[in-house]
């Protein structure tokens, strides 16, 4: 049975990926873009796009407004920046803040926006895209601070969903895509996004309420907080 997803953060990379893969498999993809107009893979790809820049709280609670009373699925909280801050001396006020609000508070607001919309959905799922990067166990190198410390918060705030959220039949993850090529992965990066893609698919389609709040690789391993 074919599935209505939103994906936040279609435009490029991972995110138009799922919309492609979601689309071709023949599930309903409800895709969001900071300029549709400037998004043409991604209007190939999906039922709709919706205009959504994640730092602006106000269009975030218009979101529900697009969606015509439709049920949602999954949501895949894809969005991200990464931070060119590397260091402490580096790390500011202004950045930390500019990256928790995409990464972090972005995701959880987004969620609760679309709650029920998602609650009148089958499945139930909220797939919150973090990074390995944000373990604090795996944590050896330090730098990259608000990247690191934003996807840490993310994974924290993913827990508390899924707490909050059980009893209802909710199933919330945090899920690190792999070291993929994309704008943000790079050249180097050994993940081609189609593989990616597939596997974190292979991993929603069997996920189940025994991996409510956990922190899991893309191909559905466990990692450390
Ligand atoms: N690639 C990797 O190796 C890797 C590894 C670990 C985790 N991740 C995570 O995977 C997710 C996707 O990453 P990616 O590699 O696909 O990155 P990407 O190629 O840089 O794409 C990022 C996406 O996020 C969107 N976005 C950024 N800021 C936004 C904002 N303020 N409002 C709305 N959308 C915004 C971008 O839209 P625009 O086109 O408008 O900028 C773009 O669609 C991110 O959460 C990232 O942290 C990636």
């Amino acid at each position: 049975m074919s599935s209505t997803y939103v994906i936040t953060g279609g435009s490029r990379g991972i995110g138009l990926e799922f919309a492609r893969q979601l689309s071709a498999r023949g599930d309903t993809v409800i895709a969001t873009a900071r300029d549709p107009d400037r998004a043409a893979d991604l209007s190939r790809a999906a039922a709709r796009v919706v205009p959504l820049d994640v730092t602006d709280p106000a269009s975030i609670e218009l979101l529900p407004s697009y969606l015509d009373g439709v049920s949602i699925d999954v949501l895949i909280n894809n969005a991200g920046v990464s931070s060119e801050q590397k260091t402490i001396s580096q790390c500011g006020a202004a950045e930390l803040q500019r990256v928790f609000m995409v990464n972090s508070t972005a995701p959880v607001l987004v969620a609760r926006a679309l709650l029920d919309r998602l609650r009148a959905g089958r499945r139930r799922q909220i797939v919150n895209i973090t990074s390995q990067l944000g373990s604090i166990t795996n944590n050896t190198g330090g730098s990259s601070y608000p990247y690191r410390a934003s996807k840490a918060a993310l994974n924290m705030l993913t827990r508390s969903m899924a707490n909050e959220l059980a009893n209802e039949g909710f199933v919330c993850v945090a899920v690190h895509p792999g070291w993929v090529r994309t704008d943000m992965g790079g050249p180097s990066a050994p993940l081609a996004p189609s593989k990616a893609v597939a596997a974190m698919l292979r991993l929603f389609d069997r996920l189940d309420a025994g991996q409510n709040g956990h922190f899991l690789n893309f191909d559905g391993a466990s990692i450390p907080w």
